[in-house]
């Protein structure tokens, strides 16, 4: 009979033979040879083989004989595993980020997107402005890294006088902007103020680059100077982020009054303020009140301005102005990033903005989000009546939802998402606690038919989980 010890002893002598010299698929001799081989009992290689096949290192293959196993795959998860020991604590605000930012799926309604539907891109001029763009004389050449002269002039212009084309940096939208003014602005674990709610995006930037959101609630008239005052100066903060005009989420527009007050207040504190104007072209209801950048004569301002949000998501261009010291700055970081924003894709941005179509685009554009935002409102009237919207927006893409105290907003946005509407959960929206439970909507991707059913639906998966 043979002993454990036999048995031990093959095994090993088996596994060196195999890793040593062994293919996978390969068969291995016969009993008898082994027998012969390793002058072993037939008992013993019997024993051996088995358990070289519990093993999972050969397998038995029944009237064939027996073979080395194929080699085995550890689990995707346990190949992978090391990663997450590397990659420490999840930051949560980077997950929201990244399903925020996922295209809608074409199931379900979309009343959670922040970029236009395909219906009001100016599909036809934009892609004959980029033909154009493609065969223009050093399209595809290298650029310097603050973009093409022509397009910052253009930037300069729109933001008003005083500023120049040397004063604008060309970035490959605003998201790249908000990232690339914290970075320059700031170091990891110091405080950014920031107006609560915000723009997701602007969180996960500075989540990203290991900064802490100081939240600063706004009322109707958006930023509140005196609390600003206070949020600077009990943080000891220098960098304030900020939209002045139609926040999103919330819809709110800096009023003209507080202008001053609020610069005074950066001058003070010897503070930045990032003034994102992601709406400027979004303006729904007469004319946007100017930028806050434009009676800024010191530098405390840094501007941002980007085209995704009124022509369409993959015009991935955006101006970035600042003046002083911090722009040798701003343009280090780009070219540490990428060197250049595509020619192909600045050549076809200062195409756009040039031509007659962008014009009419606008007015178009405003008249159909002006009847989008009608019929949300009146969906969410008839069909929501115990929700509030809590200001009306007058430009943007956005409705920012109030649910009833004690509503669920993620719970909702769930079970909304399970009956084919898709909606953004407020949580999110908050650097710290939510005073209460809301919903942004949005009417960028959706006409008034999608909307008006959207909220029906949304209304009643709310009943529901009453
Ligand atoms: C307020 C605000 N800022 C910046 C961005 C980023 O825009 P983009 O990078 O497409 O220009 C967005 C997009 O959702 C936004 O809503």
């Amino acid at each position: 009979m043979a002993n454990t010890g036999s048995v031990g002893r093959l095994v090993k002598a088996l596994l060196q033979h195999i890793e040593q010299d062994g293919q996978p698929g390969e068969q291995l001799p016969t009993t008898r040879s082994l027998v012969e081989r390793y002058a072993a009992s037939p008992v013993t290689v019997q024993k051996a083989l088995r358990e070289l096949t519990t093993r999972g290192v050969i397998e038995t293959r029944p009237g064939q004989g027996t073979f080395i196993a194929a080699l085995p795959t550890p689990p995707r998860a346990a190949r992978f595993e090391w990663q997450t020991l590397v990659l420490g604590e999840r930051p949560d605000t980077l997950d929201a980020f990244g399903t925020l930012f996922a295209p809608p799926r074409p199931d379900v309604l979309p009343l959670g997107s922040g970029y236009l539907d395909a219906t009001l891109q100016p599909l036809t001029a934009l892609a004959g402005a980029m033909s154009r763009a493609a065969r223009r004389p050093g399209a595809w050449d290298r650029l310097p890294a603050e973009g093409h002269e022509g397009l910052r002039t253009w930037f300069a212009a729109q933001l008003g006088p005083g500023f120049h084309t040397r004063d604008v940096l060309i970035v490959p939208g605003g998201q790249a902007a908000l990232s690339t003014a914290l970075r320059a602005l700031t170091r990891s674990g110091q405080a950014v103020v920031v107006e609560s709610p915000t723009h997701l995006g602007a969180l996960a930037a500075l989540r990203a680059a290991g900064l802490r959101a100081v939240p600063v609630p706004t009322d109707a008239g958006g930023l509140d100077p005196d609390r600003l005052h206070a949020a600077l100066e009990t943080s000891g903060a220098r960098v304030v982020l900020y939209q002045p005009l139609h926040a999103n989420p919330t819809g709110t527009t800096l009023a003209r009054e507080r202008h001053a007050a609020v610069l005074q207040v950066l001058a003070r504190h010897q503070a930045y303020l990032v003034e994102d104007d992601a709406a400027r072209d979004l303006t729904l209801e007469g004319a946007p009140t100017p930028p806050l950048a434009l009676h800024d004569d010191a530098g405390h301002v840094l501007y941002i301005r980007s085209l995704t949000k009124s022509v369409a998501p993959g015009l991935r261009v955006a101006a970035l102005v600042a003046r002083g010291p911090v722009s040798a700055r701003l343009r280090a970081l780009r070219t540490a990033d990428e060197l250049f924003v595509p020619g192909p894709m600045q050549e076809t941005a200062l195409e756009w903005v040039s031509s007659p179509a962008r014009e009419a685009h606008q007015t178009r554009l405003r008249t159909h989000l002006r009847s989008r935002r009608d019929a949300l409102l009146a969906a969410l009237a008839t069909h929501l009546p115990a929700a509030r919207v809590t200001r009306v927006p007058r430009g943007g893409l956005f409705a920012w939802l109030e649910l009833p105290e004690g509503s669920d907003d993620v719970q909702l946005a769930r079970a909304a998402l399970d009956a084919g509407v898709q909606v953004n959960p407020g949580a999110a929206w908050f650097p710290a606690e939510a005073p209460g439970p809301f919903v942004r909507l949005s009417y960028a991707a959706a006409n008034e038919t999608t909307l008006q059913a959207g909220v029906q639906r949304l209304a009643e998966v709310w009943t529901l989980g009453q």
